[in-house]
């Protein structure tokens, strides 16, 4: 079969290196891909949001089967446009990627279905906000109901900063905000496949969203993750199936629109057991790097069920039981402005460490591989402890030579100080 792999991150490299392992794989293509993910696959400069474009490819290269990395195609409508002419996607269509797309449609489909999450109201206006601030204690938590890349949510411990970020959020016209209550716990991520109907989990893990060492900083899209989240532990996880993604999963297909693809659900383990904080709609970046890494099953073949809607006839995937860690290596400056450009070199030297290095925002030039994007290289490596993992991952991260870039020196610090318990 061959396939068609969207978007050009460190995400869609670690998917990539293990759809190529799949025996039914016959060609790799990538839109638009990256130098990681030109050692697996066949790199195309594609307009994704031309969706006739991509079917027009599709059919010229034999591709039955399209693999979505990113959430914005998602939401865009691309896989329901490809389905419409048969190509199978791996991915939600666009009315079910609203469970990203848009935080108000989740906390709405969890009130109906008694899904335990933070207590919410939605607002269109800032009159409205401000007058439902009113029910809320602090910290209050704040979001843009769109997608945001990551910098929608604030977290505002006084009246003031609430209501700077409610000003902010409502500058432009047409702004719509869910205003929740702050849950407090330990955050763990959850993954499931899902045809619509069944569910096969395939892994957890914990991120560090954070830039600088011991969470210090702004936020970004991740500076590392481990799986599995030894947090969230099997009655735990049990739980979370139980009282979150089956409803999510059983009130979306009851709705008449089932939910095909990869539902990453974002959890806060709270003394009263897990709740929802968001769902993602597509695999996490850096997550997704260290549950390939673990992963045994075959990608390609568990992907497709979703599609088909075959996944209830498969088994259990199975995964490395030793923990993978992964750091991010980023540009000086992200989250900010990072510097582009900057030479890298020593890939290999990482890897005769014993990492994988998936390239994350790489490009390649007559000069050699330079970054080109704020995160740039995700440095993944297995370990029968989160210790070991992590001394390998920095051997790696050590073995780079890529001056105008940097890493946190204490990705999986949590783990590490519970296993030294
Ligand atoms: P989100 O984009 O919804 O994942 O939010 C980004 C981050 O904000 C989460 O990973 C949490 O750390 C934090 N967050 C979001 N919602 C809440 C909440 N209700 N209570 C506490 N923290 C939250
Ligand atoms: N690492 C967080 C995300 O992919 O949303």
């Amino acid at each position: 079969m061959n396939v068609l792999l969207v978007g050009s991150g460190g995400r869609e490299h670690a998917l990539a290196w293990k759809l190529a392992q799949s025996p039914s794989l016959s060609t790799l293509y990538a839109a638009p891909g990256n130098p990681g993910i030109a050692d697996h696959a066949t790199c195309v400069a594609l307009n994704v949001a031309d969706h006739a474009a991509v079917i027009a490819f599709c059919a010229q290269h034999a591709i039955t089967f399209v693999v979505i990395g990113p959430e914005a195609p998602l939401v865009d409508g691309l896989g329901d446009a490809l389905r419409a002419t048969e190509i199978g996607v791996f991915g939600p269509d666009a009315a079910a990627a609203q469970l990203e797309g848009s935080k108000g449609f989740t906390k709405d489909l969890c009130a109906r279905a008694d899904i335990p999450t933070a207590g919410y109201v939605r607002v269109t206006s800032l009159d409205a906000a401000r007058a439902a601030l009113a029910d809320f204690g602090l910290p209050v938590v704040i979001k843009a109901d769109g997608l945001a890349a990551g910098k929608g949510v604030t977290i505002a411990e006084t009246a003031a900063d609430a209501d700077a970020a409610l000003t902010a959020l409502f500058a432009e016209p047409g702004g719509e905000a869910v205003i929740e209550q702050f849950l407090t716990g330990e955050e763990a991520s959850l993954f499931v496949l899902t045809d619509g109907t069944a569910i096969l989990p395939i892994g957890s893990a914990q991120d560090h969203k954070r830039v600088g060492d011991g969470d210090a900083g702004p936020n970004t899209g991740g500076m590392g993750a481990y799986s599995p989240a030894r947090v969230l532990t099997a009655e735990l996880e049990a739980l979370a199936i139980d009282r979150i993604v089956r409803p999510t999963v059983a009130a979306m297909a009851a709705d008449g629109v089932p939910f095909k693809g990869v539902l990453y659900a974002g959890l806060m383990l709270t003394d009263t057991g897990p709740q929802l904080i968001e769902y993602n709609a597509r695999f996490g970046d850096p997550e997704c790097q260290v549950l390939m890494m673990r992963l045994e099953s075959d990608l390609l073949d568990l992907m497709i069920a979703t599609d088909r809607g075959t996944l209830g006839d498969l088994p259990p995937a199975r995964f490395s039981d030793r923990t993978a860690l992964t750091v991010v290596m980023a540009a000086n400056g992200y989250p900010g402005t990072p510097e582009e450009g900057g030479r890298i070199t020593g890939v290999d030297a990482a890897e005769a460490q014993g990492t994988k290095v998936f390239h994350a925002g790489t490009a390649m030039t007559d000069d050699g591989l330079v970054a080109n994007g704020g995160r740039v290289l995700a440095v993944t490596a297995l370990g029968t402890t989160v210790a070991e993992a992590q001394a390998t991952a920095y051997r790696g991260v050590d073995a780079l030579n890529f001056p105008s870039g940097f890493a946190r020196r204490d990705i999986g610090w949590r783990e590490i100080a519970r296993e030294g318990r």
